[in-house]
């Protein structure tokens, strides 16, 4: 969150004054999502598509052309999402996390709204 050039976005339940979700994404001429989380009771009410589009549009705002991610292969969910957000697989990084799972790299130009 610290890191140069990137954005932080929270999602909060007014009613409960809790954190929904999150978001951490850095800009560059290829921007990165660096994690998105939604509480578990959360999910699959569109806050996560909300949570990414507006990452998307600060990350489109600030010059970034593309945007890109890692997601663990067995993330069935994350997959499932990035996929209907447009998103394609470009590489896959062998046992990227510490468990020894690969990692898919996923990518999305962003020079058009979609
Ligand atoms: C991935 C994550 C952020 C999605 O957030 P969400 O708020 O549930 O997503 P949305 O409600 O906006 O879902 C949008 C679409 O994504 C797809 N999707 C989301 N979760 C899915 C699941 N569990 N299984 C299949 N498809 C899924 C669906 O197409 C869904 O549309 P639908 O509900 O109309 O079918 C959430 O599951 C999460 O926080 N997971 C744990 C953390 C994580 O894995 N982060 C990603 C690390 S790379």
């Amino acid at each position: 969150m610290r890191r140069r050039n990137s954005l932080t976005l929270v999602a909060t339940d007014e009613r409960e004054s809790k954190i929904a979700g999150f978001i951490v994404a850095y800009s560059g001429r290829t921007g990165h999502i660096i994690t998105i989380d939604v509480i578990a009771g959360a999910r699959r009410t569109g806050l996560g598509s909300r949570l990414l589009s507006a990452a998307e549009d600060r990350l489109r705002n600030a010059g970034s052309l593309a945007v890109g991610l890692e997601a663990a292969v067995d993330n069935a969910a994350a997959l499932s999402f990035y996929k209907r957000h447009g998103y394609s697989v470009v590489a896959t990084w062998p046992r990227y996390y510490s468990n020894g799972v690969d990692a898919l790299v996923l990518s999305k130009q962003l020079s058009s709204k979609s």
